[in-house]
């Protein structure tokens, strides 16, 4: 299905990003691959999910004369990882914003009413004052992503941002409806859920992909 690009939803189809996600998705692309896949694709992904930062001007004097400058302005970030997947994530936005604070969040779902909650959270003490860039490669129902926003919201944080890598049409519209100012960023829009929530065609399970478990 092809998805619009809107200002809620940033499809990252840059075509080294949509190359990667080839690889990734391929049955036979060894743990080890997919694992450096999932970090590089993370990386990119932070840099479109990082685009307005805003910057103020400096004056550098390079080795001929003054340059005016532009660096971010004293932004503090944050990234919150859902276990397990979500780790795999992590080392690549931190390979573009190394400052970056990071917090964990697991989830379980209740076995009978289905509702995901936070089952560990640990998060910097001054959560509610950074951008958090709440980070896991598969937005299938997108349960655990509501119950990771509901989290963070009370915790008072107000620029909230979801970065995945493979999201469902479902989940997509689960998100986008629970909070209306969070902002998503995937590298693909599959076709859907199969009767066991997997995305199709998605990649599999993504956290059995990157640590080699099945
Ligand atoms: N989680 C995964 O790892 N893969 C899916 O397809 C859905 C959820």
């Amino acid at each position: 299905m092809a998805f619009e690009n809107n200002d809620r939803v940033i499809v990252v189809d840059h075509p080294m990003v949509q190359h990667k996600l080839a690889i990734l998705r391929d049955k036979t692309t060894s743990s080890k691959q997919f694992r450096e896949l999932v970090r590089e694709l993370a990386m990119f992904e932070a840099y479109e999910a990082t685009r307005d930062l805003p910057l103020e001007e400096v004056v550098v004097e390079t080795p001929v004369a003054e340059a005016t400058c532009s660096i971010i302005k004293g932004r503090k970030m944050a990234i919150v990882p859902i276990l397990r997947a979500g780790l795999g994530m992590v080392e690549g936005v931190l390979d573009l914003i190394p400052a970056a604070r990071v917090g964990h969040l697991g989830m379980y779902r209740d076995e009978e009413t289905h509702i995901p909650h936070e089952y560990y959270a640990k998060m910097p003490e001054d959560i509610a004052e950074r951008d958090v860039l709440v980070v896991d490669p598969m937005l299938a129902t997108g349960g655990s992503l509501v119950a990771a926003i509901e989290y963070l919201r009370k915790q008072g944080v107000k620029n909230l941002k979801l970065m995945v890598l493979v999201a469902a049409p479902e989940g997509v519209k689960t998100v986008l409806e629970a909070d209306p100012d969070v902002v998503l960023y995937t590298c693909a829009v599959d076709e859907r859920l199969n009767d066991a929530a997997y995305i199709v065609p998605g990649l599999g399970d993504a956290g059995d992909r990157i640590f080699g478990t099945k």
